[in-house]
């Protein structure tokens, strides 16, 4: 697949206008140089363009842009399509199956709204501004309220017995922002990430609209091949390896302890970042998880990113990213260039909600209701009669559940969306486009009942399309 990777990389400069009709393009092996690939990717890359007529061939010469590729621009102009023609065509696939309306909600990662504790948040907004009068006419540092940092500094050494200072840490507007800008940081076109296959599909999304080359390693229940990682390492010299290791979205699995230890050696044998998203460390059933990577890290080759977003406060959008002094002088750069700072208004609502007691009770609330709401979805799933897998996860939102033999994700999400019932296909978690015998499930946002009547209508669709299929 990673001659895809190569033509998608020259047919955006075409299609951006970098060349221009009869423009003859780099050799196939200065192109396998500066992209660091095979030549061999680099030809079939051309291959697939010159079928498609976006290059033609002159003997002992080399490839060059056919006029027809032009002619396809000049169609968007003519269409008055002339500033999105020239846009490079970026996506966020996940939120393409948010928007769509259904009673029926297994695709978003969300917590219920009704198991927030929304009133006892808006009497704090009332105390927030009694305390700083002048909060609406001041803007946040790029790095993120000084207070703030210092709150999450010390509840995280707390935690993970680390010994981290407000100044290693910025604030961001969620996990995404945080991915989104270290993305640009770090990464130029046809630069290699590792990746987990399958992983949180809107940050494939932001590497891809970056031109990174998404290298993938696949993710079990009991973890990484350790010793593929390293081969990959080895062979592709990635800039850095994004990984959701604790509770992780899709799939729940958690990476043993030992694992995290070992990939902290290798990203410092072969200079590789570690970037941990770590969304969903508190939301454990029975048991805490190993600590973070970054809690093991001496050498500064982790950037921690937890977000606050998925149980404390989804609206307010606060986010700690933790990493060397370094790595957050740079961040502050590219935070001051996106947005300047995270409103300070959230960032002081979220300080005052978040020292709160109600707050950890909300949090050992929530574990259990999450808890009920899972088992909820598994005995309906047991209960169906149809032999979907999975693995039990002991945490996060969701479960990534093999089906039947012989069902297509793609195809029983179709069904599904007539009866009103979304889910998350695993081709949009793949690295590779890949995974159709996989679903996400989230049984975060939708009530027990709810969750029991949604997985007898997503049961029943299975059922037919599988009665059609064999008659
Ligand atoms: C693994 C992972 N990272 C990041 C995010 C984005 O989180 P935030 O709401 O903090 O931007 C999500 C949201 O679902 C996620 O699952």
């Amino acid at each position: 697949m990673l001659f895809r990777q190569v033509y998608d990389y020259i047919r955006i400069r075409m299609k951006r206008g970098e060349w221009h009709e009869h423009d003859k393009l780099p050799s196939v092996r200065l192109l396998a140089m500066e992209l660091n690939v095979n030549r061999l990717t680099v030809f079939k890359a051309y291959q697939l363009l010159k079928q498609e007529g976006l290059v033609y061939v002159k003997e002992k010469s080399g490839y060059y842009v056919s006029p027809e590729h032009l002619n396809n621009r000049e169609a968007a102009y003519q269409g008055g399509a002339l500033k999105h023609a020239s846009a490079p065509d970026i996506r966020n696939k996940l939120s393409d199956i948010h928007r769509v309306e259904a009673s029926n909600q297994f695709s978003k990662a969300l917590i219920d709204p009704g198991l927030l504790p929304n009133l006892f948040l808006s009497d704090y907004v009332k105390r927030v501004f009694d305390l700083y009068p002048k909060l609406m006419g001041t803007y946040s540092t790029a790095q993120g309220d000084e207070e703030l940092r210092t709150v999450l500094a010390a509840y995280l050494n707390q935690q993970f017995y680390t010994d981290c200072h407000a100044s290693e840490l910025i604030i961001t507007t969620g996990a995404q922002q945080a991915i989104d800008l270290i993305t640009r940081m770090w990464i130029r076109p046809m630069d290699a990430i590792l990746v987990e296959r399958p992983t949180y599909s809107a940050a494939l999304d932001v590497f891809r609209a970056q031109g990174a080359r998404l290298i993938p390693v696949e993710f079990a229940p009991e973890g990484y091949d350790m010793e593929q990682v390293e081969l990959l390492m080895k062979e592709h010299r990635p800039r850095f390896f994004y990984l959701n290791p604790t509770f992780h979205n899709p799939t729940g699995y958690t990476l043993p302890a030992d694992q995290r230890k070992q990939l902290l050696e290798l990203a410092e044998a072969y200079q590789c970042l570690l970037i941990e998203d770590d969304s969903f460390h508190d939301i454990y059933f029975d048991q805490r998880p190993p600590r973070p990577l970054y809690a093991y890290d001496t050498s500064g080759w982790t950037i921690y990113i937890r977000s606050f977003c998925k149980y404390v406060a989804p609206g307010l959008r606060i986010c700690a990213v933790v990493g060397s002094q370094d790595i957050i002088n740079s961040l502050i750069k590219a935070k001051s260039l996106a947005d300047n700072g995270t409103p300070l208004v959230t960032q002081k609502i979220f300080l005052h909600y978040f020292q709160s007691t109600r707050m950890q009770q909300h949090l050992e609330k929530l574990r259990i209701a999450l808890q009920i709401r899972k088992d909820v979805m598994e005995e309906e799933l047991r209960q169906s009669g149809l032999p979907w897998t999975w693995a039990s996860p002991n945490g996060g939102l969701n479960l990534w559940i093999q089906l039947p033999e012989g069902l297509s994700a793609q195809r029983l999400l179709e069904e599904a969306l007539r009866q009103s019932l979304t889910f998350v296909p695993g081709a949009i978690c793949d690295p590779l486009d890949q995974i159709e015998d996989h679903i996400r499930l989230s049984y975060s946002f939708m009530n027990e009942a709810s969750i029991r009547i949604g997985i007898r209508v997503l049961a029943q669709v299975a059922s037919d399309i599988l009665d059609r299929e064999q008659m």
